[in-house]
């Protein structure tokens, strides 16, 4: 048998390069390279041949089966390219898109802009002070004797000292707000009206109403006669827009060192309208901040003059605010990531 391998070659190659599917090429192979196909049949007949002509034969095979794989390679890539790109081109891309699931602020932090936003449109600033505060911040200018409880180290989390021997530059985590009055009122002159949102720490053993750390959203307005009605009058606007108009308040006397006089005030539970429930312990009322009028002993701290301003403060806690207005009954759901208690709100 006589095998042309130049117009073999030509011929493969014309056929492969026209194959205009995977289906025709496949054909092309299998002529050439399948079981029965061209190459095949000149090994059988190498076989016959004589010993000395096997070598050169054998190699010619070779090349041309090698001639011919490679093509059919380098067409089938060809092929199976152009058939994804087709494919490109049938994407629909007015199918709408895979909704990904966006997340939302955390409800403490929608709390905070909402405690604050009320404040703003009462002409409130929003500052900001340091988590870690002086001793000095934290107690000493707020009127808070040496031997007062808060003070202990089982209450405040003291850091390292700077100085063992001047007390006014301890550091500790602050364990309020208030400081921020201190450094608010030394930088700046009334008249001022502040609010101050932040974390606060205190050693405690964290259990369903205490965690080592909480969120406090401290207020501050000075000013020249600055009366008690205007505490109560500011403190009522803002809780009727937080927990709605038909809320009623009341103010009880309390004891704050860098208040004088101070209040706690109650809300009307607003759960039981005042009945008594769950959530207000039977009592009716629920405990919802401390405020006061600012000490003499505090503006004496910060070097305002002796007598020419008065002033108001309140502080409130922020988990203890967003559980009573949700009906949450434990403090650490807010501290543990589970989306399926976050997502609610
Ligand atoms: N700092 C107080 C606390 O952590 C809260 C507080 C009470 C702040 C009365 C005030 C205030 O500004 O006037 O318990």
């Amino acid at each position: 048998m006589m095998f042309d391998y130049e117009s073999e070659k030509k011929n493969s190659e014309q056929k492969i390069t026209q194959a205009s599917d995977l289906g025709s090429l496949e054909a092309v192979r299998v002529e050439y390279l399948g079981r029965k196909g061209k190459v095949p049949a000149l090994y059988t007949n190498l076989a016959t041949l004589p010993q000395d002509r096997k070598p050169e034969e054998g190699k010619r095979i070779n090349e041309f089966r090698n001639f011919v794989t490679r093509l059919i390679e380098t067409k089938k890539k060809e092929l199976v390219a152009q058939k994804r790109e087709g494919s490109q081109k049938q994407l629909d891309v007015t199918i709408p898109g895979v909704p990904r699931p966006i997340g939302h602020k955390h409800v403490l932090t929608q709390t905070i802009e909402e405690i604050c936003a009320i404040f703003e449109q009462l002409g409130f600033a929003v500052e900001e002070g340091p988590e870690i505060e002086t001793e000095f911040n934290n107690f000493t200018a707020l009127n808070i004797p040496l031997d007062h409880p808060s003070r202990d180290g089982f209450d405040t989390f003291y850091l390292k000292q700077k100085d063992p021997t001047d007390k006014n530059v301890n550091l500790l985590l602050r364990s309020h707000t208030s400081p921020t009055q201190i450094r608010i009122m030394e930088k700046h002159k009334p008249p001022l009206a502040v609010v101050v949102p932040g974390k606060v720490y205190r050693p405690d053993a964290v259990d369903a109403s205490h965690s080592f750390m909480f969120h406090q959203v401290e207020g501050l307005l000075v000013d020249e006669d600055v009366k008690f009605s205007d505490l109560k009058g500011l403190l009522t606007v803002f809780l009727k827009r937080l927990f709605g108009e038909s809320i009623k308040m009341r103010f009880r006397p309390h004891f704050f060192p860098f208040t004088e006089p101070s209040a706690e005030v109650d809300i009307s539970c607003y759960i039981c309208g005042g009945k008594g429930c769950s959530v207000c312990g039977r009592k009716g009322w629920l405990e919802i901040m401390g405020c006061g009028m600012v000490h003499p002993q505090v503006f004496k701290a910060v070097g305002y003059p002796k007598g020419k301003y008065t002033g108001l403060a309140f502080g409130l806690g922020v988990e203890r605010m967003t559980m009573l207005k949700y009906g949450i009954h434990d403090i650490r759901l807010f501290f543990e990531n589970d989306v399926r208690f976050l997502e609610q709100f």
